[in-house]
C-alpha cells in the first residue's frame, strides 16, 4: 500500500507524466501516428463544426489532429508537457495556420470561463491524466450547453479476465504514463454530460470514441 496521501499521489503522477512525455516527445508522431491515427481522425471528424465554432482540444500533444481542423473554426489546444507543446508549436508555423491557438495548462484546472468553447475533445488523454473525473467536470464546464464533448480513448475491459490483465499491468504501464483499467464510466457518468454514441475505434476495435452533449 502506497504511504502518500492522495494529494502527494496526484502530484507524484503529474510529475511523471511530464518526466515520460518529456522523454517520449522524440519519438511520439514515429509510434503513435499510424496506431492512434485512425481513432483521432474519426473522433474529429464527430464534431459538428460550423463556420466560425470554438473548439478545446485537451492533451494536444504534439498537434497531430491539428491539421485536421477546418481553417473557419478557432481550434485552441492545451497541454502540460512543455516538450510536446514545443512540438506542436512547431506544427503550427508548419502548417501557417493562424485559427490554431496553444497554451500550456493542466487539463485539471481548466483557465478558462464557463461555457468558452462550443466543443470539446479529447484525444487518448484520459487514461493518462491521474485524476479523470475531475478533468470530465472541467470539460463539461467550459463546453457550452448543448455543445459537443469527444472523448476517444483505451479504457478497462468489462471481460472479467481481460479487465483482471489490464489492471495486473496497470502499475507497469503507469510509469509510461497510463493506465490501461480506466472504465469507462470515468467518461459517461459525468454528470451534465449525456452519451449520443460510443463506437470503437483503431486496432481490434480497443480504444472508443465517445460523443457525448453537455445538458446542463
Ligand atoms: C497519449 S498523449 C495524446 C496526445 C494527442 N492528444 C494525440 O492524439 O496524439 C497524452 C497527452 O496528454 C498530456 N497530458 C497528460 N496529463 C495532462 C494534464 N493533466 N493536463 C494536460 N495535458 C496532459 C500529455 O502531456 C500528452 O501530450
Amino acid at each position: 500500500m502506497s504511504r502518500l496521501s492522495s494529494a502527494e499521489q496526484v502530484a507524484d503522477a503529474s510529475r511523471r507524466v511530464e518526466r515520460v512525455y518529456g522523454v517520449l516527445a522524440k519519438v511520439y508522431d514515429d509510434f503513435f501516428d499510424w496506431a492512434l491515427g485512425p481513432g483521432r481522425r474519426y473522433a474529429v471528424s464527430r464534431l459538428p463544426l460550423g463556420d466560425g465554432d470554438s473548439v478545446l482540444e485537451v492533451g494536444v500533444g504534439t498537434g497531430l489532429s491539428l491539421p485536421l481542423y477546418p481553417s473557419n473554426c478557432r481550434v485552441t489546444g492545451i497541454d502540460i508537457s512543455e516538450a510536446m507543446m514545443e512540438r506542436a508549436r512547431a506544427r503550427v508555423e508548419r502548417l501557417g495556420r493562424t485559427n490554431l491557438e496553444l497554451r500550456r495548462m493542466d487539463a485539471r484546472n481548466l483557465h478558462f470561463a464557463d461555457e468558452s468553447f462550443d466543443h470539446v475533445l479529447a484525444p487518448y488523454v484520459i487514461s493518462v491524466v491521474p485524476e479523470p473525473g475531475r478533468v470530465m467536470s472541467e470539460i463539461r464546464r467550459v463546453c457550452r450547453i448543448a455543445g459537443t464533448v469527444v472523448v476517444v480513448n483505451h479504457f478497462g475491459s468489462r471481460n472479467p479476465i481481460l479487465g483482471w490483465m489490464e489492471g495486473l499491468l496497470s502499475p507497469a504501464t503507469q510509469w509510461l504514463g497510463f493506465r490501461m483499467d480506466v472504465p469507462l464510466e470515468a467518461v459517461v457518468d459525468t454528470p451534465g454530460l449525456e452519451v449520443v454514441k460510443i463506437e470503437r475505434v483503431n486496432l481490434l476495435g480497443m480504444w472508443r470514441v465517445v460523443v457525448m452533449r453537455r445538458v446542463d
